[in-house]
């Protein structure tokens, strides 16, 4: 039998899958391991593209998206953050914020190149550098309150270190970064030849304060490259819409990668893009506005039940620690889905400094949430009196 790649062997089915093929088995279970918006697409986006279609050319786009398109993203961070990307080579539209990282991954990884990702992290990026040739350098932020520190970063620079891999809000810890932490990070990544790589794809769904986006910071613009899109900010994660921003000398590479493995986005969904950035930026805003009210009431019920968690600033997952009663996250989450059909995902699928934790999303009703929340505290309690 011919087989697949030496890298592809160490490729293993993320732990979210297999967990989800067991969570199919319980029909009643009420299920928090989602990674979307509850929100549908709004009215107007879908209406756009639909007109798009009936009135558009729906042949392949420039390889780096429609201008316009462009022309949208470059002035959403303009008004947004203050920073200036030119439509015309610094701005690449991508298959959803996936395809982003595997552009950019693949763009600036030599083998053996080494990336620095703050844990516990999203598990998309380390399958990409592994196949990119790439080694994947964890760094542990449990005791840093999970955002990684200048300290963290710096001492495990190496001169095999090629970029720093951020992700904030993060995925699956809720946490974000003030303007001060921010600062302090970039002082490092100022002294540094490294790329900054910032998945910022939750941005939108800053839940205290502002977003403060790394591309805001213009002194070290030839160093950043912003992930982003639409997915998440919009609901409209079927779409398959993203982008890349960053310097023209790193973007024409990462251009390249995408021009030989996709040639260009889905056209309607480009149009459905420009809607979104144009019109549609209060949209995030009012999902916010449920996801506060979801986070406070659930935060509230899990310290209630005694676990340890920090309060989520952005996206829509909390990670609370369920060491006391159990190491194993895996087996937690097994058994808690086995005995009262509650499905979470167990904090192991994002790094081992994830174990211990469970990850629940509160992209779900309010009664879903209530609901989750009863049979947690039903199975912590049958834990107690073990
Ligand atoms: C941190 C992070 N980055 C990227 C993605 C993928 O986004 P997209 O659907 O736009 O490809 C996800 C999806 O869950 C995510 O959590």
């Amino acid at each position: 039998m011919p087989e697949a790649n030496q890298r592809m062997q160490h490729i293993e089915v993320p732990g979210t899958r297999q967990f989800a093929n067991r969570v199919a088995e319980f029909p009643d279970a009420v299920d928090l391991t989602l990674g979307q918006p509850d929100f549908e697409t709004p009215r107007p986006i879908r209406e756009a593209a639909i007109d798009a279609i009936n009135t558009k050319s729906m042949k392949y786009s420039h390889n780096t998206g429609l201008l316009e398109l462009r022309t949208a993203i470059a002035d959403y961070y303009k008004d947004r953050f203050g920073a200036t990307y030119d439509p015309q080579g610094e701005i690449l539209v991508t298959v959803g914020g996936s395809e982003g990282i595997d552009g950019v991954l693949r763009a600036i990884l030599d083998p053996g190149d080494e990336v620095i990702v703050p844990a516990p992290t999203y598990l998309g990026y380390e399958p990409i550098i592994e196949l990119s040739g790439g080694v994947t350098r964890f760094v542990d932020t449990t005791d840093t309150g999970l955002i990684a520190t200048p300290e963290l970063i710096e001492s495990n620079i190496t001169n095999r270190t090629k970029a720093v891999l951020l992700n904030y809000p993060t995925n699956p810890t809720g946490v974000t970064y003030t303007k001060a932490q921010m600062d302090a990070l970039v002082e490092v990544f100022r002294k540094h030849d490294i790329f900054i790589i910032t998945d910022e794809i939750y941005g939108e769904n800053t839940l205290e304060g502002e977003h403060i986006s790394l591309a805001g910071y213009q002194e070290i613009k030839e160093k950043v490259l912003v992930i982003s899109g639409l997915s998440k900010s919009h609901g409209m994660t079927g779409w398959r819409i993203g982008h890349v921003a960053g310097h023209r000398s790193i973007m024409e590479e990462v251009t390249a990668v995408h021009l030989y493995n996709t040639i260009c986005a889905s056209i309607p969904s480009q149009y459905a893009a420009i809607e979104a950035l144009r019109n549609q930026l209060n949209i995030p805003k009012e999902m916010n506005q449920k996801y506060i009210e979801r986070r406070d009431y659930i935060y509230d019920r899990l310290t209630h039940m005694g676990l340890d968690v920090s309060k989520p600033t952005g996206a829509f997952y909390i990670f609370p620690s369920v060491k006391k009663y159990e190491t194993d996250s895996f087996r937690f989450a097994t058994d808690l889905l086995e005995t009262v059909q509650l499905a979470v995902v167990p904090g192991r699928s994002f790094s081992a400094f994830g174990e211990g934790h469970i990850r629940l999303s509160f992209a779900c009703s309010m009664e879903e949430l209530k609901e989750a929340a009863d049979r947690l505290e039903k199975y912590i309690g049958m834990l107690e009196s073990r």
